[in-house]
Order: structure tokens, then sequence, then C-alpha cells
């Protein structure tokens, strides 16, 4: 989700005047009804959440779900929801000290959500750990890939409302990792891009070495060549049903495939 820090350190005023610009670009359900959604219809035997915070998010893992949420600085208060197990630490430790397998008694991860960190290149460490442990037909969720502005989508952060620049991971995926299907569901506060068609064996070195040239494109680029260029799932519960279920989804955009090289 978009960070809100209970600090005073930011401008509150603004802070509303962005909720507003953000409620405006989004109608309709908020992100965690569609993560809400998504628990519904994949049902996941495993899931993992990187940046749990409140425990908002983590909360909506359905019955049957069993479930790593990570965070190395969870709210005060934050209470574990049944089936889940708290690793008070960051995700690349987390990955460096666990092996997902074994915390799921062999299964690989079904459902992901990156939540954590939002730098670029920390969503895209997350999503090749992440990728390594997850089944062929799973899903990797990232929240707020969707910015708002420019000032509260820059690096260094300036405003309580704060995608940093993780949309650039999704130009990345479309330009160097064509086999996967990305698509983005247009829902508030700064959009949930859904990745599918996933390959634990993938060499994410490479991936890696590709990324150099997206960590400073700027803002202008998604403006001109990504919002309107970029795969969208409208926000709704049969647009995002039929995702994640493998028949064909309604885009409202054409591919991303024209954006130019970073
Ligand atoms: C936007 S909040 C997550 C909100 C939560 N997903 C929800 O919707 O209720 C981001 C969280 O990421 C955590 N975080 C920051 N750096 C991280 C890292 N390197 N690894 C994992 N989590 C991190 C922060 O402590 C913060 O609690």
């Amino acid at each position: 989700m978009v960070i809100r820090m209970e600090s005073t350190s930011y401008d509150l005023a603004r802070r509303a005047a962005h909720d507003a610009a953000a409620a405006r670009a989004f109608p309709g359900p908020d992100f965690r009804q569609v993560l809400q959604w998504i628990h519904e219809i994949v049902k996941p035997a495993a899931y993992v959440e990187i940046g749990v915070h409140s425990g908002e998010s983590l909360a909506l893992i359905g019955p049957g779900t069993l479930a790593a949420g990570i965070d190395p600085a969870p709210k005060p208060g934050f209470a574990c929801p049944e089936g889940a197990r708290l690793y008070a630490m960051t995700s690349n430790e987390f990955f460096r000290r666990h092996d997902p397998a074994r915390i799921f008694g062999g299964r690989p991860v079904d459902l992901a959500l990156i939540d954590g960190l939002h730098l670029f290149e920390q969503a895209l460490e997350d999503f090749c750990n992440l990728e390594r442990h997850m089944s062929r037909e799973g899903i990797v969720a990232v929240h707020d890939t969707v910015p708002l502005d420019r000032e509260t989508s820059s690096r260094r952060r300036t405003t309580e409302f704060y995608t940093g620049d993780v949309w650039k991971l999704v130009p990345l995926l479309n330009r160097r990792r064509g086999e996967l299907e990305i698509a983005t569901v247009m829902t508030g506060p700064a959009g949930l891009t859904l990745i599918r068609g996933l390959d634990p064996a993938c060499d994410h070195g490479r991936l890696r070495q590709q990324a150099a040239g997206f960590r400073d494109l700027d803002y202008d680029y998604f403006d001109r060549f990504v919002r309107n260029s970029q795969r969208t799932i409208p926000n709704h519960f049969a647009a995002v049903g039929a995702f994640c279920q493998k028949t064909p989804v309604q885009s409202t955009r054409s591919s991303g495939a024209a954006t130019p090289s970073a």
C-alpha cells in the first residue's frame, strides 16, 4: 500500500490532497478489496507477504492458507492472523535465512504480495527472490505500480503519501521478461500489478544486469510511455478472476512492448 506514516514529519494537508487525487484517479474498490478477491479466487495454500505494517493485508488470508509475513518494523500492536507467521526482518534477510519450501512443508508459494521497501531495486530483488519459490501457476502481486505524480514517486521520500519508484519494475519486466503475463488492476490508491507465467529457474543475474538502465528513469517516462500503454485489468471481481484463472483477460490498453529501451 501507499505508506502513510503516523509521524507528523510530513505535511498532513498535502497528504489529504494526495489522498483526494488518488481517489479521483482510482474509483471503485481499493487495493485490499482486490487482494481479498484474489485470495478468494486463488485460495493459495502458501502465501508470502513482504511488508505487513499493521497486518491489514495479511489479515485477508483465508482459512486454508499458510502465510509468511515479512517486515523489519511491523506496527506496534500488529497481531498475526491464524495460519500466518511473522518474520521480523528485511525481505533480503528473510531469503538469506529461510527457505519458504521448508516453511510450507515442501510446497511452492501460490501467491505473494510485494509491498515492502518502495524503491525499484528492492522491488526487483523481492520479485527475483520470490520467483525462485513460486509455483509455475502462481501469482506475484506488486503494489504501488501506478504513481500519482513526480513528487510522491521520487526516490527520496518527502511526502506522507508515497509510492516511491516501484513502477519501474513493470516496464523492466515487460521489456526483459516477455514471457510473463503482466497486467495492472486500476485500484486505489496506486494500482496493483499481477504477474503470472512465472519461471522459478529464471536467470535472475541477467535480469538484475538488465535493470541498470531502468533505475534512473524519470517520472516523465512513466507519463509518456507507461501510463497509457501498460496492460490493465478493470477494477472488478470478474475481470480480476479472468486474469487469475487463465481465461483471456479483458485488457483496456495495448501491450507495453511499445515502450522504448531504457
Ligand atoms: C506500506 S507498508 C505495508 C502495508 C501492508 N501491506 C498493508 O497493506 O496493510 C510497508 C511496510 O514495509 C516494511 N518494510 C520496509 N522495508 C522493508 C524491507 N526491506 N523488507 C520488508 N519490509 C519492509 C515497512 O516496515 C512497512 O511496514
